[in-house]
């Protein structure tokens, strides 16, 4: 097992990687302290997993009085990005309601990217906080969204613009859970590999072009070694700016682009990740136009992703929706649409000064 850590000041926090941490009662009853647990999780992954963490969990597992009187509920949440709203999380509060769970409560978020939002989100608010744990069930969410404390819901008008920042207590990733992903759920994943690799790690970035293969025959030693390197990333980037003032936001390399392709396919054409890789793309090419980088690494971003079997082929939702959708981004300031774009392989920039004749023209070229 890897054990990593997030340090963002007022909070810090383990992240432990590896096979069997779902059955790993000494590690479980080391992470989750409390007495009072909720664990969320959705249909899907109940029926995979939910016994198994019930049972790890269960009282008789270590001779310790606070964990023997140890109160387990569970809260199962209908699977789907779709489902990723206010309406959800309010399930997640009636279930801590209705188990009368008090401040000392404990929420267990088990799943993607998806329960892990709605989940940490719920905890943020309930009685203004209690603690929660990630146990993120896809690469996504063990390579992402389970780090760094980014919590929240989608509305009608735009994807996760109502949450908060909140860190978990801690992270336990079980990679043995990624052997019954659906190979379009682990290629998704592997989108936001390929993103840590292009705005940090070049050498990542040619670790993964040469090891591509054996992710996507999930090789064990392959993924643990891309999500702890990406893990180790994201933590250093958060202890740097946990609230996105400015350095985060490079993490968002190719989202601006991604949230309007999915708001203009209705959430229903591309996985979270598959639109994260054409977002690349697109940013790609407009880091190209700008002269920020040259021809051979734009066709070196489309040609990782091509490797990767995600979509390369960007959909024609015309360049004016796009641009109005992109309007919704949070990293809007004063009208103008800050964009992560490329320096070179490994080094990203956020900055809203760029030409917005090469930003239409882009549009038009990906999207028209
Ligand atoms: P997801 O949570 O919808 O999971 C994908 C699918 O896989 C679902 O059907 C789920 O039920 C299923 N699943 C989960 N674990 C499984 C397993 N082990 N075996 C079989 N099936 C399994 O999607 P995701 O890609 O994990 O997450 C996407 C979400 O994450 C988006 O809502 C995105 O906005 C969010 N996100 C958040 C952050 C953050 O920092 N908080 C970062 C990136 C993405
Ligand atoms: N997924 C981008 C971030 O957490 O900041």
């Amino acid at each position: 097992m890897q054990t990593l850590q997030v340090d963002v000041g007022h909070s810090r926090y383990p992240i432990s990687i590896g096979p069997g941490l779902l059955t790993n009662r000494e590690l479980l009853d080391a992470r989750i302290r409390g007495r009072d647990l909720l664990i969320v999780t959705n249909t899907t992954v109940a029926r995979l997993y939910l016994a198994k963490l019930t049972g790890s969990l269960a009282s008789n597992s270590i001779a310790s009085n606070s964990i023997a009187s140890r109160r387990v509920a569970e809260c199962i949440l209908p699977d789907g990005e779709q489902h990723k709203t206010l309406q959800t999380a309010g399930r997640v509060f009636d279930a801590l309601v209705a188990k009368k769970m008090n401040r000392d409560a404990t929420v267990l978020a088990l799943g993607g990217g998806v329960v892990g939002d709605i989940a940490g989100f719920a905890a943020a608010c309930y009685q203004r906080g209690v603690g929660y744990v990630q146990i993120p069930t896809t690469l996504l969410a063990q390579v992402d969204s389970s780090v760094g404390g980014k919590t929240g819901v989608n509305h009608s008008g735009g994807k996760n613009l109502i949450g908060a920042f909140y860190q978990p207590l801690a992270v336990i990733a079980d990679t043995d859970t990624l052997a019954t992903l659906p190979d379009r759920e682990l290629r998704a994943g592997l989108a936001e590999v390929i993103k840590y690799g292009c705005v940090w790690d070049p050498l990542l970035f040619d670790w993964l072009d040469n090891n591509m293969a054996k992710l996507l025959t999930r090789d064990v030693d392959a993924l643990t070694y891309a999500i702890g390197r990406s893990c180790e990333i994201k933590a250093t980037v958060v202890a740097k700016d946990e609230r996105e003032q400015n350095l985060r936001a490079i993490l968002n390399f190719g989202h601006t682009f991604a949230h309007a392709i999915e708001a203009a396919t209705a959430y229903k054409t591309y996985l979270h990740g598959e639109a994260v890789g054409l977002g690349m793309l697109i940013a790609a090419n407009l880091s190209h136009r700008l002269g920020l980088i040259d021809a051979a690494i734009k066709d070196r971003v489309r040609d990782i992703l091509g490797k990767a079997c995600l979509p390369t082929e960007t959909p024609r939702v015309g360049a004016a929706k796009a641009l109005e959708l992109m309007h919704m981004d949070k990293k809007v300031l004063a009208g103008t649409v800050r964009l992560v774009l490329l320096e070179k392989l490994g080094r990203a920039i956020v900055t809203g000064d760029y030409s917005q004749a090469a930003l239409d023209a882009t549009l038009a070229e990906c999207f028209a």
